[in-house]
């Protein structure tokens, strides 16, 4: 008996950044969760120095375009800059393989936080009041009220400081700084976290997922979030009114970004109605994390997920 052929896809993971162990987690549930049945997975990894490796093998960079090229799809699961800020994509449309997930143009901006908040504000969507500083004008800069403090392109809260007051600036932006050229320099919002995901097909159908809240323990507290004593809720509570404009919202940024694919777009929800943070083109991937979850509560599993978005890819 002739066992129908499976189709070789590519999944990539880890990268050049600070997110590069959270991409690890990413990729190796989604080559895990992908049905063996349908699919040939190659796993490949991006290290910290860039090197890239098929298990304990180190390949040279044109070696492993080779076997990008012998797959039907690549799935790059890269979190961060030099992954998910269009460089695995631009990698792809030079190799001409299909791949999962927002272009080149989407990828870029999305990541750059900069950009996103000017894209959300001509859709009249609000984003926290910011600045932009390099190394030169933040040397100038001088602390009048509370600010968050951030790298335009990073992701996983690094380099992200809530300042309070004057003394913690420096050191703040020092964190930044060490992460990207860029920094931003943005009001605090008051509100919840509340995240919603975008998955598009080449046939321009959308399907926004249930709302997610990042519900923190206690009493709201900037610090606890990164204490890892977050929590997820799906869905989140929220009036029809207040579900219609996040859905509303995360839709127009998603087109008008150029979004592929699964994107995550996520939003405080203040007392003057959605404020958005920013928009993950490559969002964690784990079972446990936040899309796999969203999409899960909707029926959708998390291999019928991947399956769709790798299907959604395949050359006809
Ligand atoms: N302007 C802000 N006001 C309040 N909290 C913020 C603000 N910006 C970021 N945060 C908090 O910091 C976290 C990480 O910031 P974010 O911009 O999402 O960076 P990352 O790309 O690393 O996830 C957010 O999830 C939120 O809890
Ligand atoms: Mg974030």
């Amino acid at each position: 008996m002739t066992r129908p052929s499976r189709t070789r896809v590519a999944v990539v993971g880890g990268g050049q950044n600070c997110e590069h162990a959270v991409s690890l987690a990413s990729a190796a549930a989604v080559a895990d969760a992908l049905d063996p049945t349908v699919y040939d997975v190659v796993r490949l990894t991006i290290g910290e120095d860039g090197t890239w490796h098929d298990g304990a093998r180190v390949l040279p960079l044109g070696d492993a375009v080779a076997v990008l090229q012998s797959c039907a799809a690549v799935l790059p699961v890269v979190h961060g800059p030099r992954g998910e800020d269009g460089s695995l994509a631009a990698l792809c449309e030079l190799a001409g393989v299909a791949y999962v997930g927002s272009g080149v143009g989407a990828g870029a901006l999305a990541m750059d936080k900069w950009a996103t908040k000017l894209v959300a504000g001509a859709l009249g969507i609000a984003t926290a009041p910011g600045l932009l500083l390099t190394a030169t004008s933040a040397a100038t800069y001088a602390f009048t009220h509370p600010v968050v403090v951030k790298p335009v392109a990073a992701g996983s809260s690094h380099g992200v400081t809530l300042v309070r007051e004057a003394a913690e600036l420096a050191a703040a932006l020092d964190a930044a700084l060490a992460l990207d050229d860029r920094v931003l320099v943005e009001d605090v919002v008051v509100g919840r976290e509340i995240d919603v995901a975008v998955l598009g097909t080449a046939d321009g159908a959308r399907v926004v997922s249930p709302a997610l809240e990042i519900v923190v323990d206690g009493w709201f507290d900037f610090d606890a979030k990164y204490g890892g004593g977050a929590d997820f809720r799906i869905p989140a509570a929220l009036d029809d009114v207040a579900r219609t404009d996040l859905e509303q919202a995360a839709l127009a940024v998603y087109d008008a970004l150029g979004c592929a694919g699964v994107a995550r777009v996520d939003f405080f929800v203040t007392e003057h109605g959605p404020v958005l943070n920013e928009v993950n083109t490559m969002p964690g991937f784990t079972e446990q994390s936040q899309v796999p979850k969203m999409f899960a509560a909707a029926g959708l599993s998390y291999a019928d997920l991947l399956d769709r978005l790798v299907r959604d890819v395949l050359p006809a």
